[in-house]
């Protein structure tokens, strides 16, 4: 079964088995099908939007679409809405700005899935889900039963969750509650966001279309070149690290976090000279260097090889190693 459409990266590789999951009814369908094949592994995909297949899929991929949009209801301070796993994240965000409700505008335009979203706390423009999540719904695999976590058992940190990191297979997330603020806080202090909004009367609506700009302007369309976002984390390193680059590298950014340094991996790639660089039909994109894209043909193991090579040029220039973003299935 070809993933070609099913992955942003637009890679031409193949799952053995798949199949579509619309309604929960159907997991019992699924545990029954993996017990026939004990052998095979099981991989749920959400948009496909922050996963590299290097390879071919040996099993049977999920196409989770469990699509419930609703409102729950609202208390003193927040507006109650649950989304299910499958909505597409981006029209959620509409649809919660189209209710009247702020909070999620600086989560404009992220691809994927609202199921994909708590694994890895999407964020951008100094938010992040975890800032408005109530509690994420996820099935047991071990016992089909469903469990709510609340926010502090989700463990949310920088592009990491308890479901990503802790137990990876073991919990499907079915739907997400968010609770968005009645009395929002408008969040435009991001260099470039500021710039856009400054002295504007501020309301949701305004910002998301702001913030739908400045992605646009900078981040690949995967629907024009294949590209999961950001293929690295920005790397944390220790405050005495950073002083001795800051000494030698005058320019490095850097932001305090949780008693480390965040410093991004762009303006490191960048200084290494590989924004816009291109090997085949695979490379950096020429206006993000965090950014890989398939031009057109590129395999999933041309990317990796080329993540790689990225990998040990940075390790040289700058003692950091930088991590992968999205998943790697190998
Ligand atoms: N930079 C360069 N050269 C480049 C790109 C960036 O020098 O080619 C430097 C610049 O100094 C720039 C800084 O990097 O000011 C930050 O760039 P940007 O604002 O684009 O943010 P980022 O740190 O590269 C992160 C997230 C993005 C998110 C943006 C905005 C990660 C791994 N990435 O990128 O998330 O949209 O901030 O908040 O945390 C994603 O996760 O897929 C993603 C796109």
């Amino acid at each position: 079964y070809s993933l070609k459409a099913l992955n942003t990266f637009g890679l031409a590789v193949k799952a053995r088995y798949f199949c579509s999951l619309h309604k929960l009814s159907g997991v019992r369908t699924l545990m029954a099908w993996q017990q026939e094949h004990p052998d095979l592994p099981l991989l749920f995909l959400g948009g496909g939007s922050n996963i590299l297949f290097v390879n071919d899929y040996p099993g049977l991929v999920v196409q989770v679409r469990l699509e419930t949009l609703e409102v729950l209801g609202q208390d003193e301070n927040y507006h109650y809405v649950r989304a299910g796993a499958g909505n597409n994240w981006h029209e959620f965000v509409q649809w919660t700005i189209a209710q009247g409700f702020a909070g999620l505008e600086n989560l404009s335009l992220i691809p994927g899935t609202v199921g994909a979203a708590p694994m890895q706390n999407i964020g951008a423009y100094g938010v992040e889900l975890k800032d408005h999540v109530y509690e994420v719904q996820a099935l047991d695999w071990r016992t089909a039963e469903i469990r709510d976590f609340n926010v502090e058992e989700c463990r949310f940190t920088y592009r990491d969750s308890y479901f990503k990191s802790v137990e990876p297979d073991r919990w499907l997330i079915v739907a997400v509650v968010l609770r968005l603020p009645r009395q929002p806080q408008w969040k435009i202090d991001y260099s470039g966001v500021k710039e856009l909004l400054a002295g504007k009367m501020l309301n949701a609506r305004l910002i998301s279309d702001a913030i739908i700009s400045i992605r646009q302007s900078k981040l690949p369309d995967p629907a024009e070149i294949g590209n999961a976002g950001s293929f690295f984390k920005n790397p944390l390193i220790t405050p005495a690290q950073w002083a001795a680059l800051k000494t030698q590298f005058p320019d490095i950014p850097g932001w305090p976090q949780q008693g480390q340094v965040k410093t991004s991996a762009g303006w490191l790639i960048d200084q290494c000279g590989w924004k816009g660089k291109r090997d085949g039909d695979t490379g950096t994109y020429a206006k993000h260097a965090l950014v890989l894209v398939n031009h057109g043909n590129a395999t999933g193991i041309e990317v990796w090889n080329f993540a790689q090579t990225i990998i040990a040029s940075v390790q040289d220039s700058f003692g950091i190693t930088l991590e992968p973003e999205p998943r790697v299935i190998r």
